[in-house]
């Protein structure tokens, strides 16, 4: 890398740290492409002091909006091959977030605990998430 690049990098981080209320923005620059990340980010986790949309859902305080969205998140996931771990157990395991989140849009009485079986992050990361 060149000596200007990476000045150029350590004086864009500076702006960036120095600049507060950015934090959406990094996040979305964050998330590249990968739609996982993105669900991870955007669904997952919520700055602190939030709860994030994952959480709300589990309490029934998510949105028919955050249903949608969230929904839409985890077919794109269940489309996406992880980075670590068996297809096969990936698509079980997005099956059940879908199938899950689907029934919290329509309401059943036990979606939110499917859904918060279902959302087990730990059961997930260690099998799919690389280190
Ligand atoms: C069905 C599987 C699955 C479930 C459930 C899951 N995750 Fe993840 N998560 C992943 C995978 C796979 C990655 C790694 C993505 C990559 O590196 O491309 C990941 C990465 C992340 C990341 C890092 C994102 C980034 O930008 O690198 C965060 C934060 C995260 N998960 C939070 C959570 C939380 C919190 C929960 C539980 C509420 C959860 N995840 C549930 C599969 C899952």
């Amino acid at each position: 890398m060149s000596k200007l690049h990476s000045l150029r990098i350590a004086a864009c981080v500076a702006a960036l740290l120095a600049t507060t209320g950015l934090t959406s923005q990094v996040n979305a620059a964050d998330a590249k492409e990968d739609p996982i990340e993105e669900v991870m980010n955007a669904y997952h986790k919520a700055p602190k002091g939030t709860d994030p949309v994952c959480k709300k859902a589990v309490d029934g305080k998510a949105t028919p909006e955050e249903l949608k969205k969230l929904v839409a998140g985890y077919k794109k996931m269940a489309a996406a091959k992880p980075p670590k771990g068996d297809l096969a157990s990936w698509k079980e395991k997005t099956g059940k977030l879908l199938t899950a989140s689907q029934a919290l849009q329509k309401g059943g009485a036990d979606a939110a605990a499917k859904y918060k079986e279902a959302v087990n992050c730990k059961a997930c990361h260690s099998v799919h998430k690389a280190d």
